[in-house]
């Protein structure tokens, strides 16, 4: 699902990846561990295509994420680290935003969004604004946005 070759991340003097390869099976669950600069999230900012690498290759599913950006960012579920959101839209008018940023068709964005509110546990929080939940509950929000458009690969 995912084939990392030879990464390398430079900003000026500093290497921020160094040569990092390794690969992912699909249905493969995993954590990405290191030290505190080590490079995890700048390699994440890599394969989920906010960032250009200085060298080397990720592809996904079979696609080179240069030469494909739009299919293989397609194929991705993203919760970054600070989750941002805009803490004036409801839940459901931010879920239906994302929808149709994604491209979940219009015909079952409904049924979508009603399944992602189930199984993040978001109908208490459906007419609320963003900025007025709970860490937790903006948590919540997140990863429901991040799995909207039914990914292949989760991050
Ligand atoms: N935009 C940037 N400009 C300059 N240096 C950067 C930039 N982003 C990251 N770095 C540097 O790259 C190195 C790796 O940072 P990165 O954030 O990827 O580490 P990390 O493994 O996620 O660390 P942490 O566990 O603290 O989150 C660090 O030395 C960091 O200062
Ligand atoms: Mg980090």
């Amino acid at each position: 699902m995912i084939e990392i070759n030879h990464l390398t991340k430079k900003f000026g003097d500093v290497t921020a990846v160094n040569n990092v390869s390794f690969s992912v099976q699909s249905g493969e669950v995993v954590g990405f561990l290191g030290p505190n600069g080590a490079g995890k999230t700048t390699t994440m900012k890599i394969i989920t295509g906010y960032t250009a690498p200085t060298s080397g290759s990720v592809s996904i599913d079979g696609m080179d994420i240069q030469d494909h950006p739009d299919e293989t960012r397609a194929k991705i579920g993203y919760l970054p680290e600070r989750n941002p959101l805009y803490d004036e839209f409801q839940v459901s008018e931010y879920l239906a935003f994302v929808a149709e940023l994604r491209g979940v068709p219009r015909a079952i964005r409904a049924s979508r969004i009603s399944e992602m509110v189930q199984s993040c546990g978001l109908e208490k929080m459906l007419h609320k604004p963003i900025g007025d939940l709970s860490k937790g509950f903006r948590q919540r929000v997140g990863i429901a946005q991040s799995l909207v458009h039914n990914p292949d690969l989760i991050e």
